[in-house]
């Protein structure tokens, strides 16, 4: 049994088909360098939405380390891989966390979008939409780095989140990833989040700098989102498997990721470019996965 697991969330969402007056937004969190605190922006900054009443769903898409289960406080009986070897409904696999947080534990059914017939797609995609249809934002943990699946994500979703830290790798990594998402996805858009810094200038300073870089030989252009500072009291609640959010209201990486979870759900009232519904975001994974020639 697994300590960081409460019980009594333990039961599945049923799904009631009710269409949100606003469409849902699907935000990848991505990086790319691994450790950077993805997983803890997206378990935090769903934590801050969904305390401010927004209907919120994480994606786990993290083929690497697949642990927003751990700070949902849930143990996923099912994947998405399960839905796709015909054996669950999309309803079974999505559980509700911490806060009504709803988790799509996705990491180990993702690489099987690959290998798909025409109907399961279909099947797929009209639960996935009905589902999604009733959140106000979608978080994705996409794992980091630039393999396919990761920059899959961040290229289907409507907005791409890039976490940097101060390290100087994280940096170098970050402008990588961009790179890689602007030559081959068309990618031109990006929001940067500061994170594990020591103060406002230090986060301005990472922004600028990538954000020279990219528009200078990328002709991209960055949109600083925020920083979280570095903060023991989120390492405290890392190593209860808890969201600092939670854990630690008052500290001063709990408050950072409330302003920045209004950013967000700002930018979201305020967005009249949409690039796509959630069922735009899996079709758009699904029509990579086809170009690559892995359709059935
Ligand atoms: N704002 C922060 N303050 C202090 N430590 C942090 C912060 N953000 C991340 N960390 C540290 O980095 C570790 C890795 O974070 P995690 O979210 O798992 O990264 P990723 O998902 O990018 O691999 C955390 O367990 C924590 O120790
Ligand atoms: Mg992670």
């Amino acid at each position: 049994m697994n300590a960081c697991v409460d019980t009594d969330n333990q039961h599945h969402i049923h799904q009631d088909c009710s269409v949100s007056p606003s469409p849902t937004h699907v935000f990848a969190v991505t990086s790319g360098k691994g450790g950077v605190g993805k997983t803890n922006v997206v378990a935090n900054l769903a934590a801050a939405l969904a305390l401010a009443r927004k209907r919120v769903m994480v994606i786990d898409a993290d083929l690497g380390l697949a642990n927003l289960d751990l700070f949902l406080g849930v143990t996923p009986q099912y994947t998405l891989a399960d839905f796709f070897a015909g054996t669950r409904a999309l309803t079974d696999v999505i559980i509700p966390g911490r806060l009504g947080i709803a988790l799509l534990p996705a990491a180990s059914g993702v690489q099987e979008v690959t290998s798909l017939s025409g109907e399961q797609k279909i099947s797929f995609l009209t639960e996935l939409d009905a589902l999604t249809h009733r959140m106000d934002v979608v978080l994705v943990d996409t794992g980091s780095g630039i393999s396919d699946t990761v920059t899959y994500f961040a290229a289907a979703a409507q907005e791409i989140i890039v976490v940097v830290t101060p390290e100087p790798s994280a940096l170098a990594d970050a402008y990588a990833l961009v790179k890689v998402l602007v030559s081959t996805h068309q990618e031109k858009r990006f929001w940067i989040l500061a994170n594990n810094v020591e103060n406002e200038r230090e986060a301005a300073r990472l922004y600028d700098t990538l954000s020279r870089m990219a528009l200078r030989f990328l002709n991209a252009s960055l949109d600083f989102l925020g920083w979280i500072p570095r903060d023991r009291e989120l390492v405290r609640a890392v190593a209860r498997c808890q969201m600092v959010m939670t854990t630690a209201p008052q500290s001063p990486a709990a408050r950072a990721f409330m302003v920045v979870a209004h950013r967000l759900a700002g930018a979201v009232a305020a967005e009249a470019r949409v690039k796509g519904c959630p069922q735009f975001f899996f079709r758009r994974i699904l029509a990579v996965a086809g170009k690559k020639g892995w359709e059935t």
